[in-house]
């Protein structure tokens, strides 16, 4: 963590999970935990709560995200949500070509690169996600497996003076399994992903992304990854439903 360079962004994706009430009651505990927390805090709640928990969160240090996004501004896409709806809505935040998308819903890295594009145009931070699968890590492809994910996911994109990125390390098989990636093995992915970006993106915008890590983050393991030199913040699944959890992950 470098909080010198960049304030640490610690991220709730509440993925198919919370009827409006109870996410605007999560994100209502949320908010009185959330101010005295040393990390910038954010939640993505199913779009179904966005615009009942945008209500909530509204003025406050908790920042909200969508959990995907569609591309064009509107059309004929039945089931699809536009770039225009989630900043109408209020979000700052979107997560893009998460590992469960990729592997469930056909996302590809093209697809990937499209929804980024279209979330900076619309000024909405987007968090590109990137993971390798447990046979990719156990055959040695990690890295190049990542290397693809960074630079298709962001072939192209035209960053302007004010674009924002965050990116997200989620190793597949550490994804709600209980299995945490190894304090060496996110610090040593983190270095090479921050290579990556150094490499391909300008500065000042390289050294402001934020790499977060995701991946069975809980309140028992939290502060030792947070505390990694190339780990800007974590991205939270399970352990972000229950506002007491989270509290203790943000007040790592
Ligand atoms: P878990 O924290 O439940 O492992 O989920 C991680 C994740 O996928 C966050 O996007």
């Amino acid at each position: 963590m470098n909080p010198a360079l960049r304030k640490p962004l610690i991220a709730g994706n509440w993925k198919m999970y919370k009827t409006v009430s109870e996410a605007v009651n999560t994100a209502r505990e949320l908010v009185a935990c959330a101010a005295s927390a040393p990390v910038e805090v954010m939640i993505a709640p199913p779009f179904t709560a966005l615009a009942s928990v945008a209500a909530v969160v509204r003025g406050t240090p908790v920042a909200l995200a969508a959990q995907n996004l569609h591309w064009k501004n509107e059309g004929a896409y039945t089931g699809e949500i536009s770039p225009v709806m989630l900043t109408d809505v209020g979000c700052q935040y979107v997560i893009i070509g998460h590992s469960e998308r990729r592997q469930f819903f056909g996302e590809t890295d093209d697809t990937v690169n499209a929804r980024i594009q279209a979330a900076l145009t619309h000024k909405l931070i987007p968090i590109l996600c990137v993971g390798e699968t447990e046979a990719q890590r156990e055959s040695h492809e990690t890295f190049s497996v990542l290397d693809k994910q960074m630079v298709k996911g962001l072939e192209g994109v035209p960053f302007a003076a004010d674009s924002h990125l965050v990116v997200a390390y989620e190793p597949v098989w550490a994804i709600g399994t209980g299995k945490t990636a190894t304090t060496d093995q996110i610090q040593e992915v983190h270095a090479f992903l921050r290579g990556v970006i150094d490499k391909r993106l300008d500065n000042p915008l390289a050294k402001s992304v934020r790499i977060l890590y995701g991946g069975s983050v809980k309140p028992e393991n939290a502060s030792e990854i947070m505390n990694m030199p190339d780990v800007d913040g974590a991205l939270v699944g399970g352990a972000s439903l229950s506002a007491a959890t989270f509290d203790r992950i943000i007040h790592f």
